[in-house]
């Protein structure tokens, strides 16, 4: 699991996610702006890293509709030409994508009639397809809408949900590309 939240010690959601996920035994969690505090992503080890997963979980709060900075330079330095994509770029194919977020709108801010215009996932479409280039399984993404709405009970249940689809997986897994 990729963890990308730059301010991971004021979170309400994120952290208690994390929390959950770290118990889970098949996962191993990479805290990428505890990491890299400097931004200098080292490609090779994050490479090494990914070849024996069989699921990549990037989990992240959304900012201005889409990734923590960190996370989006981690795509751009680790999924290179050659790697991830294109001639022998076949690395991550096969394996899942599994994004996991969190955001402040309400889930029915998300639609035409709603302040955000649009449904979530369109503005997933880019990971999307970025997952799809490099013949990635794209699963369902979950996200967490109105983090400010959900007092700790709330929160509670959700990371109990997490830390259970992740021990569960691959079982409940269908095909959705
Ligand atoms: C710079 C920034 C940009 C944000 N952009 C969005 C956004 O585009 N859509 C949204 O619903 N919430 C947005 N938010 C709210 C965060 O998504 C929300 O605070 C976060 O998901 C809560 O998770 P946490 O408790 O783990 O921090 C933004 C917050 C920040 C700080």
């Amino acid at each position: 699991m990729i963890y990308a939240h730059p301010h991971s010690r004021r979170s309400s959601a994120n952290r208690r996610l994390l929390e959950a996920a770290v118990t889970v035994p098949s996962v191993t969690v990479h805290d990428l702006y505890e990491h890299y505090p400097d931004f200098n992503i080292d490609a090779q080890a994050e490479q090494r890293a990914l070849q024996t997963a069989d699921l990549l979980v990037l989990q992240y709060p959304t900012h201005w509709y889409s990734l923590p900075p960190l996370l989006k330079l981690w795509i751009d330095t680790v999924l290179e030409y050659g790697w991830a994509y294109g001639p022998n770029g076949t690395a991550l194919a096969g394996k899942h994508l599994w994004c996991v977020t969190t955001t402040g709108g309400l889930r029915d801010s998300y639609s035409v009639e709603g302040i955000h215009g649009h449904a979530y996932e369109d503005f997933l479409l880019p990971l999307r397809q970025t997952a799809r280039l490099c013949g990635m399984s794209w699963l369902p993404p979950w996200v967490l809408h109105g983090v400010p709405h959900l007092d700790t009970d709330a929160l509670l249940t959700w990371s109990t949900h997490y830390r259970d689809q992740l021990t569960r997986y691959p079982t409940w897994i269908t095909d959705s590309n």
